[in-house]
């Protein structure tokens, strides 16, 4: 399966996907604000994830393509949240881009695309996102996309050390009903 966007297309990974998603990894500004995939293994690991993920439930982070150029753009999709906090059980949208197609406008319009996917498809009520405070180019994509912050929601990642700065994350949901 396939979902297509203006200037985009969302679709299942493929082995030629491995080296450009790689090189997204090994970049360290469109990292700052992630766990690293430091090594060739770990980025392909990710991508196994994702296709396990998209056979299980019907949903990944899809890999992004530009339709125009049919180029490698990041990935951006769904995932139920692997990890136990106040919100979960949960499915979260996420968006990673690589850096020379930043600031086009791809991940909202890939997030958005996937929004409608995971609401009109899917039938979920209710959709997150999570991002660690410092990544405001993150919540400005969630922003973009009309999903709401309450500072209360904000938590301690369990899956980051305690003494890492990526520890504190600010929680954003987006509700079927506001979506619709
Ligand atoms: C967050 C991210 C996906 C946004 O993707 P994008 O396609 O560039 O999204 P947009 O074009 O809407 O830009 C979003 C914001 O990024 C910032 N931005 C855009 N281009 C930028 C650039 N070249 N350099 C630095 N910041 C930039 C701007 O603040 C912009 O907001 P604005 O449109 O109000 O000015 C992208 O920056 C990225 O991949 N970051 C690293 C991975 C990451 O942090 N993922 C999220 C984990 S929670």
């Amino acid at each position: 399966m396939q979902i297509v966007s203006q200037r985009l297309i969302l679709r299942p990974w493929e082995d030629s996907d491995r080296p450009a998603f790689a090189e997204l990894s090994a970049d360290g500004e469109v990292m700052a604000h992630l766990m690293p995939l430091a090594t060739r293994e770990a980025s392909d690991a990710w991508i196994d994830r994702q296709i396990v993920h998209l056979s299980t439930h019907g949903f990944c982070f899809w890999a992004v393509e530009s339709k125009e150029a049919g180029t490698f753009v990041g990935a951006v999709g769904l995932f139920k949240v692997s990890y136990t906090a106040h919100f979960t059980p949960a499915v979260e949208v996420g968006w990673r881009i690589s850096r020379p197609f930043w600031g086009q406008g791809y991940a909202p319009e890939a997030a958005e695309a996937v929004l409608r996917f995971g609401f009109e498809d899917l039938r979920l009520q209710e959709i997150v996102a999570n991002a660690s405070a410092g990544n405001t180019r993150s919540q400005r994509v969630m922003t973009k996309l009309g999903m709401s912050h309450d500072a209360e929601d904000d938590f301690d990642h369990p899956l980051v050390p305690e003494d890492n700065p990526l520890r504190r994350q600010v929680l954003y949901r987006l509700t079927r009903d506001r979506w619709l």
